[in-house]
């Protein structure tokens, strides 16, 4: 899988043990920045790598703030972007099996190293279910 990565100054501090996580499980990752902890509007970088997972189908995006609230509330008001808000492995794989999320968002403030990683296994194992749920997800656009 290709994602693209990006954080606001709240979520910088946990990107490299992420990045180095995809990597090790053969992921492509395209880190979208920032590359320092200065302060930045997390909108800005939820919109930017909202742009790049629409532009190249099949990719997915990982988006990182204090709660992981604020970039998916800016993740979604994007078409065809369902960002999901994963606080541990269960919301995860349910973002990917029911929903078809294309945008893991969570909260470096809120998890710590270890379930992050169990969020992204997560994520990376399961697929879209489809059937009934392939209906629901296209009613999500308005
Ligand atoms: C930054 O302090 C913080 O507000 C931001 O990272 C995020 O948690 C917003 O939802």
């Amino acid at each position: 899988m290709k994602f693209f990565i990006a954080t606001d100054h709240a979520g910088v501090a946990i990107k490299p043990s992420i990045i180095k996580m995809l990597k090790t499980r053969g992921h492509e990752v395209v880190d979208l920045g920032p590359s320092n902890n200065e302060r930045v509007d997390y909108p800005d970088y939820a919109h930017k790598l909202c742009l790049k997972v629409l532009e190249e189908t099949g990719t997915q995006g990982i988006l990182i703030c204090g709660t992981g609230i604020g970039m998916s509330l800016a993740a979604n008001k994007n078409t065809n972007i369902r960002a999901a808000l994963c606080h541990d492995a269960y919301t995860a794989s349910m973002a990917r099996a029911h929903n078809d999320a294309n945008v893991l968002c969570f909260g470096e403030r809120v998890v710590g190293i270890g379930v992050a990683e169990s969020i992204i296994d997560a994520w990376c194992n399961e697929g879209f279910k489809g059937e009934i749920h392939a209906n629901r997800v296209k009613k999500i656009e308005l």
